[in-house]
């Protein structure tokens, strides 16, 4: 297969699969959570999940593999980079206003903070990406920062990019498997599969289907941006290469 059929067909899948992600979610908490409020109730927190598989997986997961599709190539660099930008920071303000909902419910009913592994893992990578965004910006978009930093940061940039969409799914497979333990203490059993818990392990697996799609887009060195590969860098004026 020629690589820009492949790379489409990984795309489009990407789009559908982080699609599905956000239909799944929403349906799950609007139909079987009861819904949505912004009154410290249950209903707040239903926005937790929902803003946090939008935020920092599927925009964050599409913002990341933005460079790769082969119709921008051709094209100046600085407005991708600035799209590329302002992606990640919707996708990280809606992952603000995520935490934001839950932290507010825990206090309303006197539930302790950042006691699970799922909030540990879950604070870590969001405290991540708002570092990542931080140095990215400084580092990649504002025109003075040297250019012996931009190769210096460029491969720590693209490797943190990975990790945190990584670190980002398991905090969403373990919120799920949390979430899915409280509402099925009781009566019916989780082991006895009802339907909302299916349509939740669904929701888990599209998340990792999607995860999987976007790794491989970043992982394919035939799919960078010819100016982005390392072996080009070495020879094009990095000031040239970042803003044309
Ligand atoms: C990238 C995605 C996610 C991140 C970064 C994240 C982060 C967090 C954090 C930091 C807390 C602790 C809040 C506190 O202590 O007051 C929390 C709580 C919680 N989250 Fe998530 N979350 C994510 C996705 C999800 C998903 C998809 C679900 C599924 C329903 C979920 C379910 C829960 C539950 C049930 C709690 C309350 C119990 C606890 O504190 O562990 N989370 N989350």
């Amino acid at each position: 297969m020629r690589p820009t059929v492949s790379f489409y067909t990984c795309f489009v899948l990407s789009l559908c699969l982080g699609l599905a992600c956000v239909v799944c979610v929403s349906v799950w908490n609007s139909h079987w959570r009861g819904g949505f409020a912004w009154d410290s109730s249950s209903l707040q927190f239903n926005w937790h999940p929902v803003l946090m598989v939008t935020g920092l997986v599927v925009l964050y997961g599409i913002g990341a593999v933005l460079y790769r599709v082969p119709l921008t190539w051709g094209q100046n660099k600085l407005p991708w980079k600035i799209l590329h930008a302002a992606l990640m920071l919707i996708s990280l303000v809606l992952s603000i206003i995520g935490l934001c909902a839950v932290f507010d419910f825990h206090n309303a009913k006197n539930i302790p903070n950042l006691y699970s592994l799922h909030s540990w893992i879950g604070i870590a990578v969001t405290a991540l990406f708002a570092i990542q965004w931080v140095v990215g910006m400084a580092g990649f978009l504002l025109p003075w920062s040297p250019t012996s930093l931009r190769v210096l940061l460029k491969p720590i940039h693209v490797w943190m990019g990975g990790s945190i969409l990584t670190l980002s799914i398991a905090a969403c497979i373990s919120g799920i498997n949390e979430k899915l333990f409280f509402v099925f203490s009781k009566n019916p059993p989780y082991s006895k599969l009802p339907p909302e818990a299916v349509l939740a392990n669904m929701l888990g697996v599209l998340i990792v289907a999607f995860g999987m799609v976007v790794l491989k887009i970043l992982s394919t060195h035939e799919w960078q941006r010819p100016d982005s590969r390392p072996e080009d860098i070495n020879y094009t004026p990095i000031l040239q290469e970042e803003n044309e």
